[in-house]
């Protein structure tokens, strides 16, 4: 039943449509007749953000992570998400989280960890050093983004908080709140959403906290107040508005290998060679766009990552 809505993912091809997708934003759809198709069919989605809650902007720098493909509109961005704690539905965290209330905010350190302890989002990310950085966001259902975040890496927190030497990998968790969350109350999966790296992956520099996107603070449902990007991985692994981060010598459990271990393991890097059981990964759809594109390894991104998995059978690690 519930359980089954883990195949929202599949159905999450049909509603794909363009119909629902479009808004015309710097390089996106530069023709003048996509560009006038998206405007009409912007009417068709949700306002970027339900909740009422003015999103700050951000001060960042520019940087030149940025692949150089278009950007996937902010309407889609922010009106077609997985964010199972709002409902399993793309349109339901743009509809629901307006619920969840992200200031003041308060994340749990601990675990093997010199700064264990209680933290606010202001104390874990320097917002003097605030970067954009344009990732590719392939998510396991074969469909994928373009997304400016705003943030700093997730090396310059972890640093910050002192690692033990012995911690070999480090474990996230989200915010499970019944009443903030009306998707709670489902056991689509066993909450809190959880997720973890390796550390050496953790400490790789592409790996991001992102507290904005579009040089504004994160709207509700893509995370807020800060959430993890992980480009070349699966967009699962990119858990969203974290509470707990726990440095720890053993792999740490993570919600949908829980869920599905045959389906989800815990790297998740992506990988055209390995489909998933039930669908192929060689190629996906990228919001916005007619038709697909091939799937890249680590996303594209193996120059800085491939290094990390030397050795390692992918097909058994996937
Ligand atoms: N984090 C939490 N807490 N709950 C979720 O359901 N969904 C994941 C990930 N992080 C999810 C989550 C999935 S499947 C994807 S593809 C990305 O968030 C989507 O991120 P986006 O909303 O920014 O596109």
């Amino acid at each position: 039943m519930l359980i089954k809505s883990r195949e929202s993912w599949e159905e999450g091809e049909a509603s794909v449509t363009p119909e629902k997708i479009y808004l015309n934003r710097r390089r996106f759809m530069k023709s003048g007749l996509m560009g006038g198709l998206a405007a009409g069919l912007a009417m068709s989605l949700p306002a970027f953000a339900s909740d009422d809650r003015v999103l700050k902007p951000l001060n960042f720098r520019h940087t030149d992570f940025d692949p150089g493909e278009t950007m996937t509109p902010y309407n889609a961005v922010t009106g077609y998400n997985n964010y199972y704690e709002f409902g399993t539905h793309k349109d339901d965290p743009a509809k629901n989280a307006w619920q969840l209330r992200p200031a003041p905010w308060s994340v749990k350190v601990d675990g093997m960890v010199e700064k264990k302890g209680t933290f606010g989002v202001e104390d874990l990310v320097d917002y003097a050093a605030l970067e954009e950085r344009i990732y590719r966001h392939r998510c396991v259902e074969a469909w994928s983004m373009v997304i400016p975040w705003v943030g700093v890496p997730l090396a310059s927190i972890l640093k910050k908080l002192g690692p033990e030497s012995g911690a070999k990998y480090v474990a996230f968790e989200t915010l499970a709140d019944r009443k903030q969350m009306p998707g709670i109350r489902w056991p689509v999966l066993d909450w809190p959403y959880r997720e973890g790296l390796r550390m050496d992956e953790a400490m790789n520099d592409l790996a991001f906290v992102a507290v904005g996107l579009y040089g504004k603070e994160l709207p509700n449902q893509n995370g807020a107040p800060l959430r993890l990007v992980v480009p070349w991985k699966y967009g699962f692994k990119s858990i969203k508005s974290i509470v707990r981060i726990h440095f720890t010598d053993t792999k740490p459990k993570t919600s949908w290998n829980m869920s599905a271990p045959n389906e989800y393991g815990f790297y998740s890097n992506v990988n055209p060679e390995v489909d998933h059981p039930r669908w192929s990964q060689k190629r996906e759809r990228r919001i916005g766009e007619f038709g697909r594109r091939k799937t890249l390894m680590f996303n594209g991104y193996g120059d800085k990552v491939a290094s990390l998995y030397t050795g390692m059978d992918l097909r058994a690690n996937f």
